[in-house]
């Protein structure tokens, strides 16, 4: 049989890995597909740098669609992130025939709806594996492995470049710039690192996973996102001293039938779960399904050759297919395209969490008493408090406290009144507590 060509659309840390990862497995990966798959093109914006890189039988061009309307290449690799001109060029390749493979979650979680509607007009396949937690193969397990089950809820550590962070702000003492330096020098952080530290990068793939397991459309602009750059050291050692470790969570849930929450933030985990012990650029997420009860995966969540690793395998799965009757394959968001529910996602203030608060005050008698009237005056439980030691007279003084389950309009009323204390000295740091996973 011809091999199947495939063009790739960067070939940066990601593309790079493919093609690594093709040539060096390729008998291997020829014994799966049934067929030889060869890497032809790259399309780049940086001529020179690229050709520094050697790669053999690789045609370079600075002119991506070059690719997308080459008749000779049947998959399309998105590889360059953002959003334009991923998006034009995608759909350019799907009205030409192409299938798509991309690791560009930004583009899956704002134009997915778009972009399978083509697809499925097309007949033509887009794959995205490698956009949700690098090379955890997270979306074949609940697309398919978990197809059986009502899913429940799932939460996970998506974001490889912020738990790399936290794990060396809290092992080593480093410092988050420090950190984010090195996730950008090893290739783990997006173009734009802010979308790794302020939870977008995370509610990119939040989005993708809950059309997934819910059956619902893509609403990225529905993901309550908070990211981890308000997390100081104090709250990393505080949290510690509590018998918690600071994580960074997506988390999917329904709700009591009255909708879903789709949330990522900060929250403080009890040390002796599992996900409270995934560290560095590992990635991982646990999955609460009605038959088989609760699954966990594990796995590196950035990097070249683990991302890769994902990218290949859906190029594999579109060489398998590329003789299937398109309208019976796997549905692009698991569910047939007209049976996805219109299911309500819940507002923040909806939840329903324990909570960590940390504060500075006076370090005077009688703050903690007025901090705990006013939670008290909204009916909020008190679990644990601690105020430290002024470090010199009159110097201000660190109060945390944990509270019990509480919704979290009410905890907004109460952090509004705490925050308007003339002995509190500063805004109110809130991480949520979550023992689901
Ligand atoms: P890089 O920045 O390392 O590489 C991007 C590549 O795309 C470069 O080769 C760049 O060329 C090329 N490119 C960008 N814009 C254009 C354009 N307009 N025309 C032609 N070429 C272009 O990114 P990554 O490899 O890290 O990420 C790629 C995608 O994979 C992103 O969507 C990212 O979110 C996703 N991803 C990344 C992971 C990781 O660990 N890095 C993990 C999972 C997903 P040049 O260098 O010449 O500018
Ligand atoms: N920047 C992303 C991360 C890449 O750090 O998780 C993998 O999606």
């Amino acid at each position: 049989m011809e091999p199947v060509k495939v063009g790739l659309l960067g070939l940066g840390t990601v593309g790079q890995g493919t093609v690594n990862v093709l040539r060096q497995n390729a008998e291997e990966i020829t014994r799966r597909a049934g067929r030889s798959i060869l890497v032809t093109h790259a399309a780049i914006r940086n001529l020179p740098k690229a050709e520094a890189l050697d790669l053999k039988n690789l045609d370079l061009t600075i002119e991506p669609t070059d690719i997308v309307d080459d008749p000779s290449i049947s998959v399309v690799v998105e590889l360059m992130g953002g959003l334009e001109p991923a998006r034009t060029l995608v759909l350019r390749a799907i009205d030409n025939g192409k299938h798509i493979v991309t690791a560009n979650k930004a583009l899956i979680a704002l134009h997915g709806n778009e972009i399978f509607a083509a697809a499925q007009e097309k007949g033509v396949m887009v794959a995205f594996e490698a956009a949700v937690a690098g090379g955890i193969p997270i979306i074949k397990a609940i697309r398919e492995g978990l197809s059986a089950n009502r899913i429940e809820w799932l939460a996970g550590i998506i974001n490889g470049t912020g738990n790399f962070i936290l794990s060396e702000m809290r092992d080593k003492g480093r410092s988050f710039e420090d950190v984010l330096e090195e996730a950008q020098a090893l290739g783990y952080a997006e173009a734009d690192p802010t979308f790794d530290i302020e939870g977008v990068d995370a509610a990119h793939k939040l989005t993708i996973l809950a059309s997934i397991a819910f059956g619902v459309p893509l609403q990225f602009d529905k993901v309550f996102t908070e990211g981890i750059s308000a997390i100081a050291q104090e709250d990393v050692i505080y949290a510690s001293e509590l018998g918690y470790i600071i994580k960074h969570l997506g988390i999917a849930k329904r709700f009591d039938g009255s909708g879903i929450e789709l949330r990522v933030h900060p929250v403080l985990i009890p040390q002796k779960r599992l996900l409270a012990n995934v560290d560095g650029v590992m990635n991982s997420v646990m999955v609460q399904a009605d038959a088989v009860g609760p699954t966990l995966y594990y796995g590196a969540g950035a990097g070249s050759a683990a991302t890769a690793s994902a990218v290949v395998a859906d190029v594999i799965d579109v060489v398998r297919t590329l003789t299937s009757d398109p309208l019976n394959r796997v549905p692009h968001l698991a569910f047939q395209p007209g049976a996805l529910a219109d299911v309500p996602v819940l507002p923040i203030e909806d939840i329903w969490s324990e909570y960590y608060l940390r504060m500075e005050a006076e370090g005077r008698p009688g703050v903690m008493a007025d901090v705990t009237r006013i939670l008290g005056d909204q009916g909020i439980s008190i679990e644990a408090i601690i105020q430290k030691e002024p470090e010199s007279e009159g110097a201000s003084v660190s109060v945390i406290l944990l509270s019990r389950r509480v919704r979290e309009g009410v905890m907004n009323q109460a952090i509004e009144r705490i925050e308007a204390l003339s002995s509190v000295t500063s805004r109110v740091t809130r991480i949520r507590v979550e023992t689901l996973a």
